[in-house]
């Protein structure tokens, strides 16, 4: 397993891989459960946008493991270099891939790039029962400083 950059055509194997993974794991699902598609989209396609959106914010800090040529999983990071903090939004690893730690070997890999890059402080999210990633994050180094809730509401008089 060898990780590296993520190119432009590693795209569409990102993206899926995402979409995959985050099956159960989306707060975009649950709003998908409670109020339907939005404007014509599912959860899997505004995940997928996630990933663009990840990629076009700052390129140089999405990475890609690949092992025999096959892109496995994938993390996508950013940071704010005045605040001295570097967020991890998305991380992803091939189902059949999984538990052979390569999720913490992005996750060590992205750490060390913040730590190069001069930043004091990394931020990851997982819900609560994400019990993989809470494990993953806690056994890393991650404290726990919060705990959030997701609000979303219909738009009264929307139509979609
Ligand atoms: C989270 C994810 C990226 C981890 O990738 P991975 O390559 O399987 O992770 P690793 O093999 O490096 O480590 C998995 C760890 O979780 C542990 N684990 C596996 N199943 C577990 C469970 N049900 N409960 C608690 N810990 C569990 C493993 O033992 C391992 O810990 P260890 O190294 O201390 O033994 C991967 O499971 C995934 O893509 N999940 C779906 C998407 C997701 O949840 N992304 C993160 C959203 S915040």
């Amino acid at each position: 397993m060898r990780i590296r950059a993520m190119q432009a055509e590693d795209l569409p194997r990102m993206q899926e891989i995402t979409v995959a993974a985050f099956e159960h794991v989306s707060i975009d699902q649950r709003i998908d459960q409670t109020f339907g598609e939005l404007n014509g989209h599912d959860w899997r396609w505004r995940k997928g946008q996630a990933i663009v959106q990840d990629w076009q914010r700052e390129p140089e800090g999405l990475f890609v493991a690949e092992q025999a040529g096959l892109v496995v999983g994938g993390i996508t990071t950013w940071h704010d270099a005045a605040a001295g903090i570097g967020y991890i939004p998305n991380l992803a690893i091939d189902a059949a891939y999984r538990g052979q730690g390569i999720g913490r070997q992005l996750l060590e890999y992205a750490i060390d790039r913040f730590r190069d890059l001069g930043l004091s402080l990394a931020r990851i999210e997982t819900l609560a029962h994400n019990e993989v990633g809470d494990h993953l994050y806690r056994s890393l180094g991650f404290q726990e400083v919060a705990r959030q809730i997701h609000f979303a509401m219909k738009i009264p008089g929307s139509e979609a």
